[in-house]
């Protein structure tokens, strides 16, 4: 038995579904911890291509238990059109699917507030997905929050909602000049999604505490990535949870022992979507080859992601950070044109080196990477399975990265699909 977490090293978009996919074919759980539907993870099976918001990518493979943890936060309506796509699609989740009673529901007033603000920030704006997720992770400790659980209360729901709509219709009536929101027609909606997914509600804390002393093959799917968790990355350009490591005690109740193996997903290049400090950007020419080989849209608002070369400040930072044990480098084929490929060593701000991700985000956005530049292999290397069927010019590039930040390389991306992958090792053991 193993529990392997699967977790995003850059700004997210990773291709965290997709190994998630990879290692969900000897899971017995697969579980979300964090987030809500700001992710958009892709899995590719065939001419099949997936986007799972807030339902685990675990669910494509039909007979696993997918968690939706505690610590995510629930936009209802999204939820029950998600699951209500996958069943047009043939696909099980009766049985799979659980969600966690103590999860925190994102409102209708979360996301009016939560574009309300972005317009308010103007030119600073965070570039946020507009779900709400800020919003609701505010409310959330802030000790106002409504959980699944007060939904199944109607006395309790209706008291909750009924308190929240008290200062956030002030809000919108006073400063943003918004109109209020009814309370009838949200309590009205809720009840209606409440009857939907009322069978599959569990207390998934008691669940995971069982699947681990029965020592099942769990996978832990972070979503976003570590330079987007609101206490390491590059605040206030962050998203509102732990999307690193430290989400998984909080958001699924896991003690941090149990956790076998980090496997640190990573592009080979670097991209961001939304505002924020992004070292490496490349503005030109090479970032629009990067964005156009990589397909670089958002898989949740179809933005387009800003891309740069791989900077190792950043792997190293989210390496130390989330214990990583394992590197996933995917989409290496998406370089497989570059003459020369750079890789960011360390950064130079004001004359002096800088080997660490600096806290001050006004510091990070005037930092200058500082590059080492390999050869590219000018060779395709789409749908390569066996590692020594790459480029001799690809392993030096991955030998570089993984010397680099000190922890070896066990998945290589090679393509979208599921089956374009070398995997240099099993790590559940079934
Ligand atoms: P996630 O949010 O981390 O799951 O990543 P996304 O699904 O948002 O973005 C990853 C994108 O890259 C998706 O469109 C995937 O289909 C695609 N992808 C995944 N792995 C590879 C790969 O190795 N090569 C290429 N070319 N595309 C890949
Ligand atoms: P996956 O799981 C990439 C970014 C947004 C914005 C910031 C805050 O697919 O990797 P939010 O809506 O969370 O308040 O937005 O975080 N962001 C993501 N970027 N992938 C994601 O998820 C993201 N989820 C949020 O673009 O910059
Ligand atoms: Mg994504």
């Amino acid at each position: 038995m193993s529990v392997i977490l699967v977790v995003g090293m850059q700004w997210g978009d990773e291709a965290k579904g997709k190994i998630v996919d990879l290692l969900s074919e000897k899971a017995d759980i697969v579980a979300r911890f964090q987030g809500g539907p700001n992710a958009g993870h892709t899995v590719v099976i065939e001419d099949d291509e997936f986007v799972l918001h807030q339902i685990p990518s675990g669910i494509l493979r039909g007979d696993k238990e997918c968690v939706i943890g505690n610590g995510m936060i629930i936009d209802l309506r999204g939820l029950v059109e998600e699951m209500e796509q996958l069943r047009e699609r043939g696909l099980q989740i009766e049985d799979n699917l659980v969600i966690s009673e103590g999860a925190h529901l994102i409102m209708p007033y979360h996301r009016l507030l939560d574009g309300a603000c972005e317009q308010l920030r103007g030119k600073r704006k965070i570039g946020t997905t507009k779900r709400g997720i800020g919003p609701t992770y505010a409310d959330k400790v802030s000790y106002k929050g409504i959980r699944v659980c007060d939904l199944m209360d109607e006395t309790v729901f209706a008291r909750k909602l009924e308190f929240s709509l008290k200062e956030k219709n002030f809000l919108f009536r006073q400063f943003f000049r918004l109109k209020e929101l009814e309370f009838k027609e949200i309590y009205e909606e809720f009840l209606n999604l409440r009857d939907k997914v009322r069978p599959y509600i569990r207390d998934t804390r008691a669940l995971m505490r069982e699947a681990v002393q029965e020592k099942k093959n769990i996978l832990l799917e972070g979503a976003q990535g570590t330079m987007l968790d609101v206490d390491h990355g590059t605040y206030p350009y962050v998203t509102a949870s732990n999307s690193s490591i430290g989400g998984v005690g909080a958001g699924l109740g896991i003690p941090p022992q149990k956790i076998d193996h980090v496997i640190g997903v990573a592009k080979a290049f670097t991209t961001r979507v939304g505002e924020g400090p992004l070292p490496t950007e490349e503005r030109g020419k090479i970032g629009e080859i990067l964005r156009d080989r990589g397909n670089e849209f958002g898989a949740t608002t179809g933005r387009p992601r800003r891309c740069g070369y791989l900077d190792l400040v950043v792997l190293n930072h989210s390496c130390w950070l989330n214990g990583v044990d394992h590197l996933a480098i995917t989409k290496l084929d998406v370089l497989d044109t570059l003459g020369k490929i750079r890789v960011c060593t360390h950064y130079e701000f004001e004359g002096e080196i800088l080997h660490n991700v600096p806290v001050s985000t006004e510091i990070a956005e005037r930092c200058r990477p500082v590059y080492e530049d390999l050869d590219g292999w000018s060779e395709r290397t789409s749908g390569i399975k066996r590692y020594d069927e790459l480029p001799d010019k690809a392993k030096e590039y991955l030998s570089f990265v993984s010397n680099g930040v000190g922890v070896p390389i066990t998945i290589i991306g090679t393509g979208p699909g599921r089956s374009d992958a070398i995997v240099l090792e099993s790590l559940f053991q079934k």
